[in-house]
């Protein structure tokens, strides 16, 4: 995690005292940063439309691999002001040392290689959640967030978000007591894949570089764009998708700061008939050690229906926390409740996600030396917890896992899962 001490020394301000390749700031401005949105799809847009409004911000380089997408981006930062390239190839952003810092919004098998290339390039990163493809990766990343002295920030917006943070609050100050366990879900309703057969990728899209660092697969139209989270070598399923926001307010409350000492999960493809890979339906229980991130034993549930016409304790994705003197329950992008002994309402908070304000969180820590509120190192919990989940659900297997040395110790097979395999290719860091 980046302090106030190795802020001033790694920061685009205090870059000319340094010899890490950290750039300069924006003409030389301390109030200023020159960024590039890497990968311009759906959450890549959903950042720009905010980004181009932030004064702090000049957008200097647009890029994606498909070159109608890097148009359409590179055209609304242009209407809103700005002057950006627009570059298919990410590591001509990294070798320009204007620019200080980057947003990657592509798929997730791109998430670690790119972020720590950028880190390694001095450049400060907004990583969208999961942060990593698998448990080696996020570790890898923090590595490079420490070697580089730079900040890494996931999209996981919620730690920016007042109405979670109060909730933190209430948690923190003990209303509810001891939380013995949490449970988070993920209902939403998706829909059916289809069965596709390969075809030829469209000529506006490089998808040799989409592909990057997985293994060499046809083209679908059915992973590209958008669906790629369903497929087992680019996302993690639903639960490292939208799931992961959920776990992630779950660790929050928790008061975890490492991976869990076991995991048990069951699921699969129960109502889907498609070429979704990841399980539509599972239901995951860690459990934390007492002295792992707390006094007593916890258990931390996940829970997954993916195919449900209702919502789930009124909310569709969301994360209770049971404690020994009550209950509070958050509905992702909508609020809590509180909940003391036979279920007396005591309160309740109702609000939105506030991503800008997850944005100026990072760029106030880039600019000011500020705190991240999702630096790796707390991603790389929420998204592990997704990795070792769908590691005992593919092998139907309860796994023990020491958080420590992140291995896990009972089983060769599973453990061989906590890296991936890559194939020959630039992006694939050193270590994995
Ligand atoms: N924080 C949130 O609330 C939230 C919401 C939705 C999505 N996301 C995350 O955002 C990321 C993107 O999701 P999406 O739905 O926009 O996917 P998408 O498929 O619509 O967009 C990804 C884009 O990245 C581009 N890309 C792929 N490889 C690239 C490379 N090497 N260089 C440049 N561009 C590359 C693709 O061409 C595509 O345009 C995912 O990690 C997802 O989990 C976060």
């Amino acid at each position: 995690m980046t302090t106030r001490r190795t802020f001033l020394k790694s920061s685009a301000v205090g870059a000319a005292a340094l010899a890490v390749p950290t750039s300069a700031p924006a003409e030389g401005k301390a109030d200023t940063l020159n960024i590039a949105l890497i990968g311009c799809g759906g959450m890549g847009k959903a950042h720009l439309s905010l980004l181009v409004k932030n004064k702090q911000l000049k957008i200097a380089y647009v890029c994606d691999v498909d070159e109608k997408r890097l148009a359409d981006a590179a055209k609304i930062a242009t209407a809103a002001g700005h002057e950006p390239k627009a570059e298919k190839d990410l590591r001509k952003i990294l070798d320009d040392k204007a620019v200080n810092a980057v947003w990657m919004a592509t798929p997730d098998h791109w998430h670690a290689p790119g972020a720590i290339l950028a880190a390694d390039h001095g450049k400060h990163v907004y990583v969208e959640k999961p942060c990593s493809h698998n448990i080696r990766e996020g570790r890898l990343m923090i590595d490079a967030a420490k070697r580089n002295k730079v900040n890494i920030q996931v999209g996981t917006q919620s730690r920016s978000t007042k109405t979670c943070q109060e909730a933190m609050d209430r948690i923190k100050g003990g209303a509810i007591g001891d939380i013995l366990a949490v449970k988070a879900w993920n209902s939403q309703l998706r829909r059916n894949l289809g069965h596709v057969k390969p075809s030829e990728p469209p000529a506006h899209i490089d998808y040799d570089t989409w592909l990057g660092p997985a293994p060499v697969a046809p083209f679908y139209t059915n992973r590209v764009h958008g669906s790629w989270r369903f497929f087992m070598d680019y996302g993690a399923g639903d639960m490292g998708n939208d799931g992961v926001h959920d776990i992630d307010v779950g660790v929050w409350g928790l008061g975890v700061d490492a991976l869990p000492n076991r995991v048990a999960a069951l699921g699969g493809k129960y109502f889907f008939d498609d070429d979704q890979e990841w399980p539509d339906t599972q239901y995951v229980v860690c459990e934390y050690d007492a002295g792992n991130g707390g006094k007593a034993p916890r258990q931390f549930i996940f829970e997954q229906r993916i195919w449900s016409p209702y919502v789930q304790e009124d909310y569709e994705n969301g994360c209770a926390f049971y404690g020994t003197k009550g209950m509070l329950i958050i509905g992702h992008e909508a609020g809590w409740k509180l909940f003391g002994e036979k279920n007396k309402p005591i309160e309740q908070m109702v609000g939105k996600v506030e991503l800008a304000k997850h944005h100026q969180n990072f760029i106030d820590a880039v600019l000011k030396g500020d705190k991240l509120a999702a630096p790796v190192e707390v991603g790389h919990i929420s998204a592990g917890i997704c990795h070792l989940a769908n590691i005992s659900t593919r092998l139907r297997k309860t796994i023990e896992f020491d958080p420590a040395k992140e291995v896990i110790t009972n089983s060769a097979e599973a453990n061989a899962m906590v890296r991936r395999k890559y194939r020959e290719h630039w992006s694939v860091p050193k270590g994995v």
